[in-house]
């Protein structure tokens, strides 16, 4: 991946935290990123506005981006930068049929108890397919049960700590 722009996919866009946290690390760090987010139900702007994440996170130079980001047509690419490219698809995450195109999934749907289809070895299998070879996919969950489901789709998987408030997340890599 040397010299190469880092494909990244997140599994639920929700509020955007997850795409400006990454979009202000790609400009911290000079990394290019292409961001492209599944979100087949979008929040609505009344919440996202009052949420008002770049405020919250004290880097309110990057609003008039996060709300090019929050009101992107599905499949719009958006150059936010020289470092952040983004787009948003409105598909749910079990139509994706990416072949090896991503280096990075951010999984960040709501629990397994709340949606249990989204933690099932069908989509497990199709971001295995959908990563390159040693493509890496995070997720702040951390059961026994998802660590199984994905190490039957074929990945590595392994505890990492979590972040505040969280003990543990995982970190499942691509490694055949
Ligand atoms: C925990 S929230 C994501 C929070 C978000 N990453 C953020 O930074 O605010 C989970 C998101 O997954 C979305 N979602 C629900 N079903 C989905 C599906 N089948 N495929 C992809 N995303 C889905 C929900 O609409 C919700 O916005």
């Amino acid at each position: 991946m040397a010299g190469r722009h880092i494909d990244l996919l997140e599994v639920g866009l929700g509020t955007g935290l997850n795409a400006l946290l990454a979009w202000q690390e790609a400009e911290t760090s000079c990394k290019e990123v292409h961001y492209c987010a599944l979100e087949p139900f979008p929040v609505p702007e009344r919440l996202w506005r009052s949420m008002d994440h770049p405020r919250a996170l004290g880097i309110r130079e990057l609003a008039p981006g996060y709300q090019r980001i929050m009101g992107a047509r599905t499949g719009e690419e958006i150059q936010l930068s020289g470092h952040f490219n983004f787009r948003v698809l409105a598909q749910p995450v079990q139509d994706l049929c990416a072949g090896e195109c991503f280096d990075l999934v951010f999984h960040d749907a709501f629990a397994p108890r709340v949606q249990p289809e989204l933690w099932s070895m069908e989509v497990f299998g199709k971001l295995f397919r959908a990563l390159r070879h040693g493509g890496v996919l995070v997720t702040y969950c951390a059961q026994g049960e998802v660590r199984r489901t994905m190490a039957k789709a074929g990945f590595r998987v392994e505890r990492l700590p979590g972040p505040p408030g969280k003990r543990e997340m995982l970190r499942a890599v691509k490694v055949q």
